[in-house]
């Protein structure tokens, strides 16, 4: 189960929110940023003319140039959802039909056995559709956008939820007793991902059945670690003395597809399956590096049966967790490959672009209070005609951290060991505890803090719009900032609601060193003051949200955001997909499409290439809520979606959103 106190995803969002870097990492441009507080003039584009026409004329040149620019997206056409506050079941607008395409324990695999509530099955767990299903990426087969994978991540369990006898709230560690090694080992087999193969006949989508490509990825597939840390002493366990073979992937949260076909998949908060907390004093130099990821956290009872989950006995398996795995998904006896160039922190996604000179660009958020943003470009060119050509191009690049500066500008800072950063001075150095670029990428986080980068608001999901290159970055929310410890990229103290900022990359170049920067939208209720909201007022009383997320930015150049955190105690709905004007006067403007049913969130937002098809994925439904008063168990849970049976649990399912009569969504 998850962990013996808490639900799990209360356990995920207080570390997250906690956060574990205790920089104090300075902000250029502290004078500019004070005043534009004070003023209170940080809102989209013309907080960067504003603090542009102090300090940077070219900024302020291409900001205006951008904010006068036609609108090159097209608009939302659907009648706006109205939000309620909690329900059992999911809502769509009016005309779209919204099908549940799969359900945690259905089956994946040929011969998979039929899903029984309440009985944990690990066998059977490795032939069924895992639990939590997070990021959702469609690869066409055959250039057709009715045919393709869909892969899957499952971020996490819900033991209180999927088995009788857990209790979400019971004193601390007590309940680790009532977690059975059974218990265990199923959870272990429904984290991972899902390779599914679906077609859509008359207008409904389905599984194929005995796909060639169907695949379960657990948290004991075998996986290759390839990059600079692949084989450092930091990577070798007493089962791999090698360094380079890890068995499983955990915590999977988003992700993004790769232009070769193949599927990014991100480990978040693997921080809590690890045990062992009471060794850390006193603290070993590799115990302190652990610290600042959050490890060993014991949200999960797995080190009372898997010697590796326990620090004390394996000291360097969390540090083959964190990382960014690339999955063949056509190949469903290919061996998953970590790829430690991109870094190791908790990563959100990897959106990612061709750059124009051929080069590969992933965005990633480092999902934590006060942690950061980063870039990795590959060193080599993606082969857009050989797909087999690009296998290893995520092993050579430069992998760097943003600096957000407050006159609208930014930087980014190379994370290369023995290289001068942009100040001149030499920081990953051996004297400053990094020997060499493996231990550079294996506490990316501590490097990144000896560099000087923006400490964010919980950064999430970073996709690059197809059509304007222009990148959103969710900043989901942290409440733990103080007023006294605001910048110009994190204005508001106490963020309870999140903020999304556009990023636009110098000359339009994702490999170039500097970018210009504005918030898009400060999320929030505009009917508050005190809350700060900034969404076009044309934004109706249904339109706001809280806690963006994940995005999908469409074939159109339209972005649409999932949340993570509304509820009828926080903003008085739940969470659910809102499509987000990003051009012209209708920049800002907000309308909701989509609501999951109680105790969920929304995750993995994707459309077919034509545009006809939104799947979403709909995790933890049911889910006992932060600070709530009502507790949800598999006895007594407050949804039983999608079943609605007596004795069926509510189960994590994707959901396939269609036009009724045909047509793209929302076009
Ligand atoms: Fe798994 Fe940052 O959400
Ligand atoms: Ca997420
Ligand atoms: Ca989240």
């Amino acid at each position: 189960m998850p962990h013996p106190t808490l639900p799990s995803s209360v356990a995920f969002e207080e570390a997250e929110n906690t956060g574990s870097n205790t920089t104090d990492n300075p902000t250029l441009g502290d004078l500019v940023a004070a005043r534009l507080s004070r003023r209170d003039l940080i809102r989209g584009m013309v907080a960067v003319s504003v603090a542009a026409e102090v300090l940077w004329p070219e900024a302020l040149k291409a900001a205006e140039a951008a904010q006068k620019a036609p609108a090159a997206t097209a608009t939302f056409d659907f009648p706006e959802l109205t939000v309620a506050p909690g329900s059992e079941t999911h809502h769509v607008a009016e005309g779209y039909d919204a099908d549940i395409l799969i359900r945690w324990g259905d089956a994946v695999l040929p011969g998979a056995e039929r899903f029984e509530p309440g009985r944990p099955n690990a066998a059977a767990q490795t032939r069924q559709f895992g639990y939590n299903n997070d990021f959702l990426g469609f690869i066409p087969l055959d250039g057709r956008a009715d045919h393709g994978l869909l892969v899957v991540n499952h971020e996490y369990t819900n033991g209180e939820l999927m088995f009788p006898g857990l209790t979400p709230r019971s004193d601390k560690n007590a309940n680790f007793s009532a977690v059975t090694r059974e218990i265990v080992d199923a959870e272990m087999m429904a984290h991972g991902g899902s390779v599914l193969e679906v077609r859509r006949e008359n207008g409904k989508w389905r599984l194929v059945p005995d796909s060639k490509y169907a695949r379960r990825i657990t948290a004991e597939t075998e996986m290759h670690v390839s990059g600079p840390a692949a084989g450092h002493e930091r990577m070798k366990t007493s089962a791999d003395p090698t360094g380079t073979r890890v068995h499983g992937m955990l915590n999977n949260c988003a992700g993004g597809i790769t232009p070769w076909g193949t599927w990014l998949t991100c480990e978040e908060n693997f921080n809590g399956y690890f045990w062992s907390k009471a060794a850390a004093e006193p603290l070993t130099t590799e115990a302190r590096a652990l610290r600042r990821y959050g490890a060993p956290a014991e949200w999960y009872a797995w080190g009372r049966f898997h010697d590796r989950f326990d620090t004390l006995k394996e000291p360097n398996e969390p540090n083959r967790f964190g990382w960014v795995v690339e999955i063949d998904p056509f190949d469903p006896t290919s061996t998953p490959v970590k790829r430690t160039a991109l870094g190791r922190f908790k990563h959100e996604g990897a959106g990612n672009v061709v750059n124009s000179d051929g080069r590969f660009v992933i965005y990633q958020g480092d999902d934590e209070a006060f942690d950061y943003v980063y870039r990795f470009v590959t060193d080599g060119k993606v082969d857009p005609e050989n797909h087999a050509a690009n296998k290893d191009l995520l092993d050579n690049g430069v992998l760097s951290v943003a600096r957000f500066h407050a006159d609208g500008t930014g930087q980014w800072l190379p994370l290369i060991h023995g290289h001068p950063n942009n100040d001149g001075q030499v920081w990953l150095t051996e004297a400053n505890g990094f020997r060499d670029q493996g231990e550079v990428l294996i506490h990316t986080r501590l490097a990144a803090d000896l560099l000087g980068a923006t400490r964010m608001d919980r950064p999430e999901d970073i996709d690059v719009n197809p059509r304007t290159g222009k990148v959103y970055l969710a900043l989901t929310n942290n409440t733990k900032r103080k007023n006294d410890r605001t910048d110009a990229a994190n204005p508001r103290a106490s963020n309870a609601f999140g903020h999304i900022i556009e990023i636009v990359p110098d000359g339009g170049d994702h490999a170039a060193d500097t970018f210009i920067w504005n918030i898009l939208i400060k999320c929030g209720s505009p009917a508050i003051a005190e809350v700060g909201a900034t969404f076009n007022p044309a934004t109706t009383d249904n339109g706001w949200f809280g806690m963006p997320d994940n995005f999908a930015v469409d074939a159109d150049g339209r972005l649409w955001v999932s949340t993570d955190g509304n509820s009828a105690r926080k903003t008085g709905r739940t969470d659910g997909i809102w499509a987000v004007e990003t051009e012209g006067p209708q920049r800002g403007t907000s309308r909701c499409f989509f609501q999951v049913p109680v105790g969920a969130e929304m995750c993995g937002p994707c459309f077919t290439p034509d545009l006809e098809t939104f799947f979403v994925a709909v995790q933890h439904p049911g889910e006992t809520e932060i600070g709530g008063d009502v507790i949800s168990t598999f006895a007594a849970p407050t949804t039983r979606w999608p079943d609605f049976q007596d004795g069926v649990p509510p189960r994590p399912a994707i959901v396939a959103i269609t036009r009724r009569g045909g047509g793209k969504i929302a076009g």
